[in-house]
């Protein structure tokens, strides 16, 4: 399956896959990298594995919805099956969505429905939680609410503050993107309602 990931940060979510897009048993390769932001790591990353990349940026457009068209465009060129969002931090219109309906995955620092939104892991640690997580969903119109295909619950230790904890959790969070998105690209996804069946 095509892999087209959008990042906007460092990429250790985007390294992980292009980590294993190597072997054929994956089943998936990213074929294009897509960032908001012309110096995220990200595409350092996809340059030194050799995946071409584009930046689409807001400020090259004359608003919302005219960013998210070019972003749209951007991301159709590569003919992708998947969309795959490690790390990015813009809200995606339904129009976005609609074009690639059902087939746009998102990584979230967080056992949502708890503590969505850009600070998850700053409202879990603020919150208490003793535990949290990250979560592999499938995106949806709302923010961090679509059908969940996958999570992985991670202890929040004493004396945490938000980057050991976010670093513990990215270090499940990866081999949980790379596990999920391996087996929903050979194996297909299908959304009935919440309920979402790998291989379905
Ligand atoms: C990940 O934890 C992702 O869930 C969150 O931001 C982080 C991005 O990390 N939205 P990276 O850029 O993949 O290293």
């Amino acid at each position: 399956a095509r892999l087209v990931v959008l990042a906007s940060g460092g990429g250790s979510n985007l390294a992980a896959l292009l980590a294993s897009h190597g072997d054929p048993a994956y089943g998936a390769r990213v074929v294009g990298v897509v960032s908001d932001k012309p110096g995220a790591g990200a595409l350092d990353l996809a340059r030194q594995a050799g995946v071409p990349s584009v930046v689409v940026e807001p400020a090259d457009f004359a608003d919302r919805d005219a960013w998210n068209d070019g972003l749209a465009e951007a991301v159709e060129v590569f003919q992708p099956h998947y969309v795959v969002l490690a790390g990015f931090m813009r809200i995606l219109a339904p129009s976005f969505l609609d074009r690639f309906a059902g087939r746009v995955v998102n990584t979230h620092p967080a056992l949502l429905p708890s503590f969505p939104g850009a600070h998850g892991v700053r409202d879990a640690l603020a919150y208490g939680v003793q535990v949290t997580g990250c979560t592999v969903h499938v995106v949806d119109h709302g923010v961090d609410t679509g059908p969940i295909i996958a999570q992985t619950a991670v202890p929040v230790l004493d004396g945490d503050d938000e980057e050991t904890l976010h670093e513990r959790i990215k270090v499940a969070e990866r081999s949980l993107l790379v596990e999920t998105v391996g087996r929903v690209a050979r194996e297909g996804l299908r959304v009935d309602g919440r309920r979402v069946v790998v291989g379905g």
